[in-house]
């Protein structure tokens, strides 16, 4: 949709949006990454904006992208800078969607120097220590009224399908809303349209058909309208 033809329905709404993907070092110039391009947290961000809220992206890394019009954006890179980030932007929220691929490791030793190899010496081992869950400290430390949002990329597999597994991600996680998508055989990252489903804490299920991000983004906050209306 043109932005002259979106609703004004988000004005003095202050929403956080978190894009990109995380980097966690293993010395100075090799990182753990992912491979997200950070498209649909921008298109997220941009939409809301066109759409009259006070939006704050926190975005780790992404696809060459310019900072969406009309968004207070803040640039990090590690998993913990995200999370310092998200919640100093989200004491003052009232809507928060993590949207960025967060990294659940880090290596546990980030060496100081390049590390080598060497014929003398066993080959390297990386260790790994569990990063925090910062949608399930959103959830916990929520004010009251405030919506929180939560996306899972999930493939199927012998245990359920997609929409299985994202049921339970979101009982798990206790968000108001999780966007899923569907992934896996070249679907969703770095790619222009993305597809799933919209679910609600309250049970509902949206499918959200195969489109360009930025109509995902306007089925998400027209969700994210009505569940403030409840
Ligand atoms: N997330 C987060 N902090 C993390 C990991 C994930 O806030 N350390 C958020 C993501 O931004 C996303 C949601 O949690 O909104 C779901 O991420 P996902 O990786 O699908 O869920 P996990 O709980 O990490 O489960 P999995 O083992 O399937 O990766
Ligand atoms: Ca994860």
């Amino acid at each position: 949709a043109r932005p002259d033809a979106l609703p004004r329905d988000l004005e003095g709404v202050r929403v956080v949006v978190s894009a990109g993907g995380t980097r966690e070092p293993l010395d100075p110039v090799r990182y753990l990454g992912n491979r997200s391009s950070g498209k649909q947290g921008y298109a997220l961000a941009r939409v809301a904006a066109q759409r009259g809220a006070e939006v704050t992206l926190v975005t780790a890394h992404t696809v060459a992208l310019p900072d969406p019009a009309g968004a207070t954006v803040s640039h990090v890179s590690t998993a913990e800078e995200l999370r310092q980030a998200v919640h100093a932007a989200s004491e003052s929220a009232d809507v928060v969607v993590m949207a960025a691929a967060v990294a659940d490791f880090r290596p546990a030793n980030r060496a100081d120097h390049k590390i080598k190899k060497s014929d003398d010496q066993p080959d390297p081992v990386i260790t790994l220590d569990r990063n925090a869950d910062i949608l399930a400290e959103l959830v916990r430390n929520r004010r009251p009224g405030q919506v929180v949002v939560g996306f899972a990329a999930e493939t199927g597999d012998e245990h359920g399908d997609v929409l299985d597994h994202a049921r339970v991600k979101l009982k798990r996680k206790g968000a108001d809303l999780l966007v899923v998508n569907a992934v896996g055989d070249g679907k969703a990252f770095g790619t222009e349209d993305n597809s799933g489903w919209l679910l609600g804490s309250d049970g509902t299920e949206i499918p959200i058909p195969l489109g360009a991000k930025a109509e995902l983004a306007s089925t998400l906050w027209d969700a994210v309208v009505s569940f403030m209306k409840r």
